[in-house]
C-alpha cells in the first residue's frame, strides 16, 4: 500500500507585511476613505462568508453550484481531464472538489489569501482524496498573479475562479487581472464564474441580509484592521450600508459612521463626521455579452457559457486558444 500524500503548502507574500499596511492607512486616509475587500478574509471573516453563502438572501453560491452541478459533464467535455487545477481563492476548497470526480486533475493547487484557513481545508482535502498532488499557495493575488516557478507542473493549466470574486475588480484591474491569468494558462483556459445584472430588490438584498450577517462581515474588516495598523475602530459604532449603484453596474458596502469618530493608530488619525462612510467593497455585475467581451479582450478565445434559468449567474469556460 503506498503511503497517503499530505499537502505540501507556500506561503508568498505573508499577511500583515509594512506594505499591507502602509495601503491600508493610505486608502483610510483618501477621500472617500476606503478598505480593500481582501481584508474581510482573515478567519473569522472567512467563517462570516460561509454563513453568507447559506443566507435566503444571497443567492450567488447556490446558483452557481446548480449551474455546476447540471451542466459539469458538459463543462469537463470542453476542459478535459489530467489537468492542473488552480482554484483561485479556495477559500473552503469545496467548489473545486465537486469537479473532481469530472475533471480528474492530476494536481491540485488551492491559493487563498487566508493561509489559516486553507491549511484546515486541504488536509481535509487531501484525507478524502489520498492520492491526488495537492498544493496549498498563502497569496494575495490581488495585485499580481506571481506563481512560484515551477509549480503548474505538467498538466494543462486549468485556472477556476468561481463564486464571482471577479467582481471586487474594477472592469479595468479585471481586464489586467484576466490578461495574466491567460499568460499562464497556455494549453489549459479559464473557467469562471460571474455574477450578472438582475432586478435591483434581488441584488440589494443579497449585500444587506435580514439577520445582519453581511453586516457583521463587514464590520469584521474594522477588527482586521485594528490587528494590521494597530487602530482602535469599534465596530459598533459603525451602520453596514449594502446598496446597487445602477449608474456604474456595482453593489457597493460602506461602513456609515453612526457618529462622530476620530480614528487613532500609532502614527496616525482620521476623522469622520457622523454619516460619513467607509467604502469596503465593490461587487460588480455583468452581462454576458460584456463578460463574454472582456474575456475576449483578454486574449482568451470565444468562450462557452452556462446560465441558470433566471439568469441570473453566469459560468464561463474560456479557452486560452
Ligand atoms: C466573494 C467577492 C464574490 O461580492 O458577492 C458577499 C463577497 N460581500 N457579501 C460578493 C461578499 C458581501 C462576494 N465575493
Amino acid at each position: 500500500m503506498t503511503s497517503p500524500r499530505s499537502p505540501r503548502f507556500i506561503q508568498c507574500n505573508q499577511a500583515d507585511s509594512t506594505a499591507d499596511c502602509a495601503q491600508a492607512i493610505t486608502a483610510l486616509l483618501g477621500t472617500p476613505a476606503s478598505a480593500s475587500p481582501k481584508h474581510f478574509y482573515d478567519r473569522l471573516g472567512s467563517h462570516l462568508f460561509e454563513a453568507i453563502t447559506e443566507l435566503p438572501e444571497y443567492y450567488p453560491t447556490r446558483t452557481e453550484a446548480a449551474i455546476f452541478e447540471q451542466h459539469a459533464a458538459q463543462m469537463a467535455q470542453h476542459i478535459g481531464v489530467g489537468a492542473t487545477l488552480v482554484d483561485l481563492g479556495a477559500g473552503n476548497c469545496v467548489k473545486a472538489e465537486r469537479l473532481f470526480p469530472l475533471l480528474e486533475p492530476r494536481r491540485y493547487i488551492a491559493i487563498d489569501i487566508s493561509a489559516d484557513f486553507l491549511h484546515e481545508a486541504l488536509r481535509r482535502v487531501q484525507r478524502e482524496h489520498p492520492q491526488l498532488d495537492t498544493v496549498g499557495l498563502g497569496l494575495d493575488f490581488s495585485a499580481s498573479l506571481d506563481l512560484p516557478q515551477g509549480l503548474l507542473g505538467e498538466g494543462a493549466p486549468v485556472f477556476f475562479y468561481p463564486g464571482s470574486s471577479i467582481g471586487n475588480f474594477t472592469p479595468d484591474d479585471a481586464l489586467a487581472f484576466l490578461k495574466s491569468v491567460h499568460a499562464k494558462a497556455q494549453g489549459g483556459g479559464l473557467l469562471i464564474g460571474v455574477d450578472l445584472v438582475k432586478p435591483h430588490p434581488v441584488l440589494q438584498a443579497a449585500y444587506d441580509d435580514a439577520i445582519g450577517v453581511t453586516a457583521a462581515f463587514n464590520r469584521n474588516l474594522l477588527r482586521r484592521l485594528n490587528a494590521l495598523i494597530g487602530s482602535d475602530f469599534k465596530p459598533a459604532q459603525w451602520d453596514h450600508v449594502g446598496l446597487y449603484n445602477a449608474e456604474l453596474s456595482r453593489v457597493e458596502m460602506h461602513l456609515q459612521a453612526k457618529c462622530d469618530i476620530t480614528v487613532n493608530w500609532p502614527d496616525g488619525q482620521r476623522a469622520f463626521a457622523s454619516g460619513e462612510r467607509l467604502h469596503t467593497e465593490n461587487s460588480y455585475k455583468y452581462t454576458p455579452a460584456g463578460f463574454s467581451a472582456l474575456l475576449q479582450q483578454a486574449g482568451f478565445a470565444k468562450p462557452v457559457q452556462w446560465a441558470d434559468e433566471q439568469g441570473w449567474f453566469g459560468v464561463f469556460w474560456a479557452p486560452a486558444g
